[in-house]
């Protein structure tokens, strides 16, 4: 991800609603809170000193307790709501500064966003919803659009349904035809705010993952709001956490989220999330702390275990992976090298999760080898490591 262009930067953003401004922002200086700004002159500081940056193709997922300020944050990057005070840019572009027919332009072109409550027209065909942002392009005849229309129904599983009222379609449905229009202008930039909370269950992990086969094909920049942290891991490269101050407090991969969280905020957030499940063996492997090679003699490997009291050691050909030899089998060989006493032991591939592996690891008295997709020998897994994520679990 990180070769990636940036996409989205925003810089010390604040969001303030209700007048007395100036007066807010010098009490924020002094570290009064929402409420007691609140109290003391009625404005209300929805977002404070905001800065990250969005990658090109990356999904970028806020999160935070209801009236943290995520649906105002992603409001003020296609400025349906207006910055109080810092830079945003898009394409690097600082959105704003722009007049209203540039922002429009911005609006039907490179941001699609998508609502939590549909936002449709009820009593409209599905196709008709679809179109609609593409009606008021002038570069595009009614033919071409109905076009566009089908193909992206197609892409969101509803093409049969393109004559229906929207009103007659269930919740995901509906929520398929909000995801449809959005992409129907063809965005670089696709904001979502909750899409799917509204939704039960089983619905909603089918669009997390139709989601995320889209986002394979299309690679656009997802902005995605939510406050459920189980999605946010499932979909998020990285995830942005708001407070209930309008702050963000931490911007992380998933599972540095779950290993490191910034503060007692985050740790609540995270508490009923299954660990094993989401950390990654890359994210915990330790260096392999001791390998011999396939050519190396028996006398020479024996020497350097009994040396480092290693009853186990990983052998490499040529940093490829091949097995393990005991200390015990080569106190009794009658080989010249170690190539013949090498028994097999699968190792665990870097991108599994601890859950994945715990079979293979509870029964074993040495470390679990890891590889990478080309069987390259690259870290090892103690139980150590393990045991601290299980214990962290319960
Ligand atoms: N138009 C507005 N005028 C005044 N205050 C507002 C306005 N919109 C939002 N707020 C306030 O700003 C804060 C952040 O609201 P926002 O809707 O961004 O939160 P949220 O994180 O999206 O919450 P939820 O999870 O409930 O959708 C809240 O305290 C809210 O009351
Ligand atoms: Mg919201």
């Amino acid at each position: 991800m990180s070769q990636n262009s940036v996409k989205i930067q925003i810089e010390n953003l604040y969001k303030i609603f209700g007048s007395n401004q100036e007066e807010a922002f010098s009490l924020i200086e002094k570290g009064k809170t929402r409420d007691e700004i609140q109290k003391q002159n009625g404005a209300l500081t929805a977002l404070r000193n905001i800065s990250f940056d969005v990658k090109e193709k990356e999904i970028f997922v806020i999160m935070g307790l209801s009236g943290s300020g995520k649906s105002t944050l992603l409001r003020c990057i296609n400025r349906l709501q207006e910055p109080t005070k810092g830079i945003i840019k898009v394409n690097n572009e600082d959105i704003t500064c722009l007049n209203e027919e540039r922002l429009r332009k911005i609006r039907r072109t490179i941001m699609g966003m998508v609502f939590q409550s549909f936002a449709l027209f009820p009593h409209m065909s599905v196709l008709k919803n679809v179109i609609f942002g593409l009606e008021i392009r002038k570069n595009m005849d009614k033919d071409e659009r109905l076009k566009k229309g089908e193909e992206v129904l197609k892409i969101v599983g509803l093409d049969q349904w393109k004559n229906k009222k929207v009103d007659e379609l269930s919740g995901g449905m509906k929520q398929r035809v909000g995801l449809a229009r959005a992409l129907a202008i063809d965005p670089e930039i696709l904001l979502m705010d909750e899409p799917f909370s509204a939704l039960d269950p089983l619905i909603r992990t089918n669009l997390q993952n139709e989601l995320l086969s889209l986002q394979e094909k299309m690679g656009k920049t997802i902005l995605f709001v939510t406050h459920d942290l189980n999605e946010a891991i499932k979909l998020g490269d990285r995830i942005a956490i708001l407070n209930s101050e309008g702050e963000l407090v931490q911007i992380d991969t998933p599972e540095n989220i779950l290993l490191n969280p910034a503060d007692e905020y985050v740790k609540t957030f995270i508490s009923d999330v299954d660990r094993p499940a989401v950390i990654r063996l890359e994210n915990v492997m330790n260096q392999v702390s001791f390998e011999a090679d396939i050519k190396d003699s028996v006398d020479e490997v024996f020497a350097k275990m009994k040396k480092n009291n290693a009853q186990t050691v990983f052998v490499t050909d040529k940093g490829l992976y091949r097995g393990i030899v005991t200390q015990n089998t080569l106190s009794k060989a009658d080989k010249e090298t170690i190539a013949d006493l090498i028994v097999y032991v699968k190792p665990g591939y870097y991108l599994a999760s601890i859950k994945d592996i715990l079979p293979n690891i509870i029964t074993k008295t040495y470390p679990l080898p890891v590889v990478d997709k080309e069987n390259y020998l690259i870290g090892e897994i103690r139980d150590k490591s393990v045991a601290d994520i299980l214990k962290q679990n319960i």
